[in-house]
């Protein structure tokens, strides 16, 4: 479970390229500034919330507590953040909206089964949700080799390894273990794929997504919804572009956390032409690596309108539960303000390029808050902003 969590594709080049990138930008800060108040609010899928980071969909979160969702909503409302639901989550689209009124947005993949995409996005509405991502990186599933070895599978067998790392963790394993079943609680009243027994979620991947997915569908998918609707995993100022001309309101620059096509640049490094093709008035959200609020100050200073954040939460929830999300929020507020009053900037919109700057250090790779860090390592290759 750690590993799905933890891990990305192939060789994870991507993976800690998201970690790495941060560290080559340097901050450049204003002095004799008032910043005895910082003025942090902002709004994502034009809803209000209180500092630019935002919780981006998880899939099977299930798996790290047994209040799964629920527990990372409760905590986002208490943050005033916006939280996104993953198709591939474990909590029914009705359920999260009763439990959370703050802003939410639904993760929306394109089944081959049209009829159940139509579904959802009428669930969403029904519901309430304010706005739809759609993720449009996974046409196959990343070759996660972490789950091969581990043998990883939808839901999640037990082996006699589980068995005793659950007996050598048993305050988590009863917090995770006990609880609602593991469910695909959205699409597995219409996709059975798992009545034949436990499947890997490459094949399950493999078998479900439309692989034929173009800009028309993206088109249809905004008729459909006729709300705000941010594509997610676009990479590049052209996808940008033709993202927004097919109806989108906005952009979330993401590699999937390292988890799809390695090799990929870092989300960070994409923000600014990404902004330039855009212009404002589009949500130009990043997210892949984001472990500092000083990380969320670089991004808004390259153009991005907020950070999205996936492992860092789910490590909080895995750690902790509720409590434990709570903590991975308060810890990057703290720091984003920290940062913002020592950079002498007192306002999100006043940040600009001029606070930012590629820098010339060679860094070692930063370490995952997961504490999974490899000792030693190249350094790696510096690229620029
Ligand atoms: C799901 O989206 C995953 O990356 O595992």
């Amino acid at each position: 479970m750690f590993d799905y969590l933890d891990g990305g594709a192939d060789d994870e080049v991507t993976l800690k390229r998201n970690l790495s990138a941060w560290t080559h930008i340097e901050l450049i800060p204003d002095t004799m500034v008032d910043v005895s108040k910082i003025r942090t609010a902002t709004k994502l899928f034009g809803e209000r919330v209180s500092w630019p980071l935002m919780l981006s969909p998880t899939g099977l979160t299930r798996m790290f507590h047994g209040q799964a969702e629920l527990a990372v909503a409760r905590a986002a409302a208490r943050h005033g953040l916006l939280y996104s639901l993953s198709t591939m989550g474990t909590t029914p689209i009705e359920a999260l909206a009763a439990a959370f009124d703050g802003p939410k947005v639904f993760q929306i993949y394109i089944f081959r089964d049209r009829g159940l995409t139509r579904e959802l996005v009428a669930r969403c509405k029904e519901a309430g949700f304010h706005g739809l991502t759609l993720t449009v990186d996974t046409p196959v599933a990343g070759n996660r080799e972490r789950d091969r070895v581990s043998g990883f599978s939808l839901p999640p067998r037990l082996s006699l390894a589980s068995l005793l790392s659950f007996a050598l963790h048993p305050g988590w394993s009863l917090s995770a273990l006990t609880g609602a079943k593991f469910d695909l609680a959205n699409v597995s009243h219409r996709v059975d794929a798992l009545a034949g027994g436990p499947m890997s979620l490459f094949d399950y991947i493999g078998g479900q997504f439309d692989r034929t997915l173009t800009w028309r569908d993206v088109e249809w998918l905004a008729t459909e919804w006729g709300g705000p609707l941010a594509i997610k995993g676009i990479m590049t100022p052209t996808g940008a572009i033709r993202a927004v001309a097919s109806g989108a309101t906005g952009v979330i620059v993401s590699n999937h956390g390292g988890r799809q096509l390695d090799g990929a640049p870092a989300p960070i490094d994409q923000i600014a032409p990404v902004r330039d093709a855009v212009g404002n008035g589009v949500d130009v959200i990043c997210d892949g690596g984001i472990r500092r609020g000083s990380d969320v100050v670089k991004a808004l200073a390259l153009g991005a309108t907020a950070c999205s954040i996936g492992r860092p939460y789910l490590y909080g929830l895995a750690a902790g539960g509720e409590a434990g999300v709570d903590r991975a929020l308060s810890l990057l507020l703290d720091e984003f303000q920290r940062t913002m009053a020592l950079a002498g900037i007192n306002d999100i919109a006043s940040l600009a390029r001029r606070h930012v700057r590629p820098s010339r250090d060679r860094h070692r790779p930063r370490p995952s808050c997961a504490g999974r860090a490899q000792a030693g390592g190249n350094p790696e290759v510096i690229h620029e902003v």
